[in-house]
C-alpha cells in the first residue's frame, strides 16, 4: 500500500496539459468550453463526467479533493470555500426541515452558532449532548434523526472523541457519523479506522499549514449505506429521499442506485444541490495553496505535536497555572482516549487555565512576544486567543463550564518555532502576571483601563 508521505504528494490524477507542469497548476477559469452541443447535455445530465462551471467544480480543486480522499481512505472528497462551508454542506445533505441532528456540545464556536442558531431558522433540530456521555448519545435519538456530528479532537480544549463508540451508537440509531477530524488531520487520526462515515475539515488550518488560505473538504469514506433501512421509524416514510427517490435535478434518476457507495451518492448530491446553490465555491488558487500545504502535513504535524506536548506539559509544572486542557497534562482525563484513538500525540491545540484568574488574561496576553493574538489555528506561526472574550464571546459562565473551560482559560496553537523560545516567552509573561498580582493594583490592568469582564 502507498505510504501517507507519498499520498499527499502525489494523489490526485492531474488533468494533461502542455507542457506538462510538474506542480498542480492553478486553472484560473470560471466555465469552461464544451466539445459540443451533446458534450454540455451529457455533462450537465450526469451522463459524461467533465467541468461545467467553476462554482461546482475546478480541475486543481479536483485534485485536492482526490488527495484527501486519498489520505483518509475515502471513496471521494467535496471543496468548499471555508470549513464553515464544509460543516453546512455536510449537515444539509443529510438533515433537512423538521428534522434533527445529536451533536457533541464540545465544539469549535461558529460550529455551536450554526447549530444552535442558524439551524433553528431552518427547522433542524439539534441536541447537543457530552461527547463522552454514550448513553446521553443513546438517549437523544429520534424518529427524525439524520447525523451524529462530533470533533476528533475538540478545539480549543483538546477533548479526545471515543470515535468507535459514538459511530456504534449512531449505526445502532441508523444514521452515519459525521467527524470534523480538522485538528487531528489524516496524519494523527483516520477517521475510517474507527467507524466514521463522513469527515469535514477546515483545511485553512493543518492542511494548508501557513493561515493564509481558507478552505473546506467533506471526505465520503464510503462506509454509511443510505439505501438499507431506509424506511423510518413506522416503516412508510423514507429516511434518505434524496438519495434513493428520483431527482429531479438530473433525469429522475436515483442517485443510490447510479452512484451507491463507490461511486458517492452523498457527494453527488451536497455537489449538485447544496454547493451548486448556496454557492460556496473554493478559488482555484486558494485550492493550489492547500494542495501545497498538504505535501509537508506529516512533517509538521509530527513537529508542532511535539512541541505542544512539551509546552503543555512546561505549563501544567508553573504555579501560575491552575489547569491545562491537554492530554498529556498530569491527570487528564483525556489519557486513555488519546493513548487509544492519537498514538502520534495530540496535535498542536490545547487551553490552560491562568490561576490567577480572567482579570490576569489581558495583562498575560498582551506580554507574549512569540505568539500572534488571532482567531484561527494550525497556523506555521504560533498563536494565542482568550475564547471567552473572541471565539466564544456570546456563550454564558454556564455554557463555558458545560464546554469545559472558564473565562481563565487561554487557548494556544503551537506553530513550527524553537519550543524553546515559545516555552520561555509562556513562562516570562506567567511570571509578569504573578508579580502584577502581588502589587497593590488590581491584576493587569491600569486603573484607567475598563474591566473587561464586568460586563453582565
Ligand atoms: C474545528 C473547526 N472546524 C471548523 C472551523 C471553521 O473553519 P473555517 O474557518 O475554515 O470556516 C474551524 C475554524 O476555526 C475549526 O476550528
Amino acid at each position: 500500500m502507498t505510504g501517507f508521505s507519498t499520498l499527499q504528494i502525489r494523489a490526485g490524477a492531474q488533468p494533461p496539459v502542455q507542457p506538462n507542469p510538474a506542480v498542480v497548476p492553478i486553472y484560473q477559469t470560471a466555465a469552461y468550453e464544451f466539445e459540443s452541443w451533446e458534450a454540455a447535455r451529457d455533462i450537465f445530465a450526469l451522463r459524461r463526467q467533465g467541468n461545467l462551471y467553476s462554482r461546482t467544480g475546478n480541475p486543481t480543486q479536483s485534485v485536492l479533493e482526490q488527495r484527501i480522499a486519498a489520505l483518509d481512505g475515502g471513496v471521494g472528497a467535496l471543496a468548499v470555500a471555508s470549513g464553515q462551508a464544509a460543516v453546512v454542506i455536510a449537515l444539509l445533505a443529510l438533515a433537512r426541515n423538521g428534522e434533527h441532528v445529536v451533536a457533541a456540545r464540545q465544539l469549535y464556536g461558529g460550529t455551536l452558532d450554526l447549530l444552535t442558531d442558524t439551524f433553528a431558522d431552518f427547522g433542524i433540530d439539534v441536541t447537543l449532548v457530552d461527547q463522552g456521555d454514550l448513553d446521553a448519545w443513546r438517549g437523544a435519538v429520534r424518529p427524525n434523526t439524520r447525523a451524529f456530528f462530533a470533533e476528533t479532537i475538540g478545539n480549543p480544549t483538546a477533548t479526545v472523541l471515543d470515535v468507535r463508540g459514538v459511530a456504534d451508537v449512531a449505526h445502532a440509531a441508523g444514521v452515519p457519523l459525521i467527524v470534523d477530524n480538522t485538528v487531528a488531520t489524516p496524519a494523527l487520526l483516520r477517521p475510517v479506522e474507527h467507524g466514521a462515515d463522513l469527515v469535514v475539515y477546515s483545511a485553512t488550518k493543518y492542511l494548508a499549514g501557513h493561515g493564509g488560505s481558507l478552505g473546506g473538504l467533506i471526505v465520503d469514506l464510503g462506509t454509511f449505506d443510505f439505501g438499507a433501512g431506509d424506511f423510518g421509524a413506522g416503516g412508510t416514510a423514507r429516511r434518505w429521499p434524496q438519495f434513493t427517490e428520483p431527482y429531479p435535478r438530473v433525469g429522475d434518476v436515483v442517485l443510490w442506485d447510479r452512484f451507491g457507495r463507490e461511486g458517492s451518492a452523498f457527494l453527488v448530491y451536497a455537489k449538485t444541490k447544496l454547493a451548486h446553490d448556496l454557492g460556496p465555491a473554493l478559488s482555484p488558487f486558494n485550492a493550489h495553496q492547500i494542495l501545497l500545504g498538504i505535501e509537508t502535513l506529516d512533517l509538521r504535524i509530527a513537529r508542532q505535536t511535539a512541541s505542544a506536548e512539551a509546552i503543555a506539559r512546561a505549563l501544567d509544572a508553573h504555579p501560575g497555572v491552575s489547569a491545562v486542557h491537554h492530554p498529556a497534562a498530569q491527570g487528564s482525563p483525556h489519557a486513555a482516549l488519546a493513548a487509544r484513538y492519537l498514538p502520534g500525540g495530540a496535535s498542536a491545540v490545547f487551553s490552560f487555565d491562568l490561576a490567577a484568574g480572567p482579570e490576569a488574561v489581558p495583562g498575560f496576553v498582551d506580554a507574549l512576544e512569540h505568539f500572534t493574538l488571532a482567531a484561527n489555528i494550525g497556523d506555521a506561526r504560533s498563536l494565542v486567543i482568550h475564547p471567552a472574550s473572541t471565539t466564544h464571546s456570546h456563550l454564558r459562565d454556564d455554557d463555558l463550564a458545560l464546554e469545559g473551560f472558564s473565562r481563565a482559560t487561554v487557548r494556544l496553537s503551537i506553530g513550527l518555532e524553537d519550543p524553546a523560545d515559545l516555552i520561555d516567552d509562556l513562562l516570562r509573561a506567567l511570571d509578569g502576571v504573578a508579580l502584577a498580582s502581588r502589587e497593590p493594583v488590581a491584576a493587569g490592568r491600569s486603573s484607567t483601563t475598563p474591566a473587561p469582564f464586568e460586563e453582565s
